[in-house]
């Protein structure tokens, strides 16, 4: 049998993001993250990739899935871990792929523990603020 050629992103989102268009919808928006995902994988099919995704609120799931090492590249939104989690950070760090960090809100012009970002140095890129739609801007990055 042929061997495949197409490239495969992951699209890992942390704590709480499988409530998006229930929670804090002034702040996250109203669309639902099933939609988010199917978004995100009909952008990527448009540059030729295939879409994996995972939601989870349990922060060794999230780093068992990115120890599969099984993708292309990552675009991740870690949720509240982003602010304290050095183990998210170091499995991070051992990947060899670009990584795209989401943040839907505009997490710097939050409240200040939300200005402490441990995983931004060990991305690739940094997309915050610009709602949903971020994560197509992160696919257009990262795919293209
Ligand atoms: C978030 C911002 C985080 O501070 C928060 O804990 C989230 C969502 C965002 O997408 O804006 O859960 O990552």
């Amino acid at each position: 049998m042929a061997q495949t050629s197409t490239p495969t992103l992951l699209l890992l989102n942390g704590p709480n993001l499988g409530m998006l268009g229930t929670r804090e919808p002034e702040i996250y928006g109203s669309v639902t993250l099933p939609v988010v995902v199917e978004r995100v994988r009909e952008r990527a099919a448009t540059h030729g990739w295939r879409l994996l995704e995972l939601q989870t609120n349990h922060e060794g799931a999230a780093i068992d899935r990115l120890e599969e090492r099984d993708f292309d590249a990552l675009i991740v939104n870690p949720g509240a871990w982003t602010h304290y989690s050095y183990a998210l950070r170091d499995a991070l760090a051992s990947l060899a792929v670009p990584i795209v960090e989401v943040h839907i809100s505009a997490v710097d012009e939050r409240e200040d523990f939300r200005r402490v970002n441990v995983v931004r140095d060990v991305c690739t890129h940094l997309i915050a603020g610009r709602g949903t739609d971020g994560y197509l801007d992160a696919v257009d990055l990262v795919c293209s």
